[in-house]
């Protein structure tokens, strides 16, 4: 379980992300009020322990999950999402230690035609499971100009990943406080950095203090604003540090993709 854990926080850690990260707050929270929150786990990949959690996602169809592209990578899945193995997403279970809810098999992994596994522009994926969960635990996606995006508006984001920033992996959901950011303040918060911040496929959020954020682990996690799906847990450096928010997969992209595809996108 520990070398899982190790492999899967090298997977994730994006190349640039600092060493010394921060705690990232947040409290337990329950599937039963937030039923779109689903886990990504592989067993074979990641062992028995925490159900083989390694990813989060949100259930925005009775067959259908979005999660990070970076999720089902090469990297992280240890194979070609075209032939996914045993990925499955776990619907219903807050505690990773036990068997409550369903695990449901991925039939197909579609990665977003415009990911860029350099740049984490348009990371996402769509998952087809093998059976539906009930529609109405889906949530809307939110489209551009939901009033979800407006900077400032409060946000929940959820996840199982680390809530050390040094590889805390425990076993209960957790949901993090967060605040919409506008991309200006993001972008900027990046270029000290190297830049990053892709205004077309990405939006930010963090906590004005700090301290509340999503971590390794959390990714393709959904990211809740006024009532809608407004982005998936992408990348950050560090965890909870004030200076550097949360990057997450625009919300309103993903309504595009759906829509692309002929699905239910709200
Ligand atoms: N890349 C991480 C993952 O795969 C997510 C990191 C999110 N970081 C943050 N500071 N919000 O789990």
């Amino acid at each position: 379980m520990l070398s899982a854990l190790t492999a899967l926080s090298a997977a994730l850690l994006p190349a640039h992300a600092a060493a010394d990260e921060h705690i990232v707050g947040g409290s337990p929270v329950s599937v039963s009020d937030h039923p779109w929150v689903v886990a990504l786990a592989s067993r074979d990949r990641y062992g028995e322990a925490r159900s083989g959690q390694f990813c989060g996602g949100a259930l925005v169809g009775p067959d259908t999950v979005v999660t990070a592209a970076h999720c089902v990578s090469p990297e992280v899945l240890g194979r070609n999402a075209d032939d996914p193995g045993d990925l499955t997403v776990i619907a219903g279970r807050d505690d990773l230690g036990r068997d409550a809810g369903r695990e449901v098999a991925v039939r197909e992994v579609r990665i977003n035609p415009g990911y860029d596994p350099a740049t984490n522009a348009g990371d996402l994926a769509v998952l087809t499971l093998t059976e539906s969960l009930p529609a109405d635990d889906a949530i809307r996606v939110a489209g551009a100009g939901h009033p979800g995006y407006t900077p400032g508006t409060e946000a929940l984001v959820h996840g199982w990943g680390d809530t050390t920033g040094s590889g805390g992996y425990e076993n209960l959901l957790r949901a993090a406080g967060v605040r919409m950011l506008a991309d200006d303040d993001c972008a900027r918060a990046y270029e000290a950095v190297g830049g990053g911040f892709d205004a077309e496929s990405m939006v930010c959020a963090a906590a004005p203090q700090g301290g509340q954020d999503a971590c390794q682990g959390d990714s393709g996690g959904p990211l809740v604003a006024a009532g809608a799906l407004v982005g998936l847990v992408s990348w950050g450096n560090g965890c909870g540090d004030p200076a550097y928010p949360g990057v997450y997969t625009r919300g309103s992209l993903i309504a595009e993709l759906l829509d692309q595809e002929g699905r239910v996108s709200d």
